[in-house]
């Protein structure tokens, strides 16, 4: 039975401190923002076998040798660790010394450009998905999990009855965190992911193959081709010869105010890709033993889940066509107001998609979850959407903070509909 130590008469269970730190650990909360409990430290310190237990809820938990966090980001976490208890004069375990050494003696090679950030979700199990180490690569935002789209995976957890029995898309699902939630924990009829960046569709096919499939038990060694390697590689490449070049330029995105390392700059220059490889930017370069891939080359279904859709979508060129397949009863949408010269397009995907929905009985609903780092880009959105006949509600904030995202900056969900 787990033990418990006395905090001003509460009990804190000492499992639910070391569930607390791994799943910072997972979701790779910068080490000098993890939250530590004064009384984590001094469980540590006063009783070394839990400073084994934490190694098996961390960097020797399974999840991290299957889906391994950033290896700088371990060796951050460790060396925290045991700078705490050497603080403490603890007793610390030899096991403590050996995974530090271990770490630092691991290959560095081309591993930091992307790694895997693993979010816990209640019933026990993780959702595991690739990004990058930087907020903004390779000319996108899209390569890294954003707070809003946390938001909104927490919003839906809290209200899954919204999206029953209803046909989904989302708009600039990113890596898709928000999407996958809503597909394993939803009774979603279908689910459309949109993205206009090859490297970022690329990767979203990646972290639904990896997350849903596993669940139906159709995914084999095999369907890890080649060719999936050969992408995978060249993405790390382009990712570390991005992070080396990268230059600050102007530009009306609020995302590089926020971007870390603050010297990092919002490149819309794409790095020349030389084999191939994204010859064709608009096309999808999805696995076709796992994907259906349609004559257009533009939208990709699961094989093994045929609820679930990728398409590629650019809101400043978009095609008739597709935004009539894209047609569904709820557009889901985080982090994508941030750059007032692309909110004119946004707002026209937006009104085309919500002003009829695939049932003429139902009118088609959007939730919108912003990060607002800057009021006059939010006041742009606004004006947009009341110039097009939108209206909006601000809906009632997640509850409970299940994921753990700097929430410094506040965030906001809008359920919006046409007049
Ligand atoms: C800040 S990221 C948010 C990603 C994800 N929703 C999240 O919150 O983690 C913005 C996303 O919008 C996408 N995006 C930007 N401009 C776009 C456009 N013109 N058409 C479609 N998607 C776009 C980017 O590729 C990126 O994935």
């Amino acid at each position: 039975m787990a033990a418990s130590i006395k905090r001003d008469g509460e009990c804190l269970d000492e499992m639910d401190s070391m569930r607390e730190i791994s799943s910072q650990f997972f979701e790779m909360v910068p080490v000098r923002k993890m939250k530590w409990k004064d009384e984590e430290a001094a469980l540590l310190v006063t009783r070394p076998e839990l400073q084994l237990q934490l190694l098996m809820a961390t960097v020797k938990h399974p999840v991290c040798c299957s889906f391994p966090p950033a290896l700088s980001y371990m060796r951050s976490f460790m060396k925290l660790l045991i700078h705490k208890l050497e603080t403490e004069d603890a007793d610390i375990c030899d096991e403590m010394y050996e995974a530090y050494t271990d770490l630092l003696s691991c290959n560095e090679d081309d591993d930091e450009t992307l790694c895997f950030k693993s979010y816990k979700m209640l019933s026990g199990e993780y959702i595991s998905l690739q990004e990058s180490v930087h907020l903004v690569s390779q000319g996108t935002t899209g390569l890294s999990t954003w707070q809003a789209a946390q938001h909104l995976a927490e919003w839906i957890l809290e209200n899954p009855q919204v999206l029953t029995n209803k046909s989904v898309t989302e708009l600039g699902s990113g890596l898709g965190l928000t999407g996958i939630v809503a597909c394993k924990y939803c009774q979603i009829q279908n689910y459309a992911f949109t993205d206009c960046h090859a490297q970022v569709l690329y990767l979203l096919s990646k972290n639904i193959e990896q997350n849903v499939l596993i669940d139906l038990h159709c995914k084999t060694e095999s369907d890890s081709s080649d060719r999936d390697r050969k992408i995978l590689r060249k993405i790390r490449k382009q990712l570390s010869l991005s992070s080396d070049q990268q230059s600050s330029e102007e530009n009306s995105s609020d995302v590089n105010e926020i971007s870390e390392p603050s010297d990092q700059g919002y490149m819309r220059e794409e790095i020349t890709i030389d084999d191939g490889i994204y010859s064709d930017p608009v096309e999808l370069d999805v696995n076709g033993n796992l994907w259906d891939v349609d004559s257009s080359h533009r939208l990709a279904t699961l094989k093994g889940d045929k609820r679930i859709s990728i398409c590629h979508l650019d809101w400043e060129c978009v095609k008739g066509r597709i935004l009539e397949k894209l047609k569904s009863d709820i557009i889901l949408a985080a982090d994508v107001v941030y750059d007032t010269s692309i909110i004119p397009a946004l707002v026209f995907v937006l009104k085309s998609l919500l002003d009829t929905g695939p049932d003429s009985n139902r009118r088609p609903k959007a939730f919108i979850a912003s990060t607002i780092r800057n009021e006059d880009t939010r006041d742009a959105f606004l004006i947009a959407m009341g110039s097009e006949g939108l209206n909006y509600t601000v809906v009632e904030s997640p509850k409970h903070h299940r994921f753990h995202y700097d929430r410094s900056v506040p965030i906001e969900i809008l359920q919006i509909s046409a007049l």
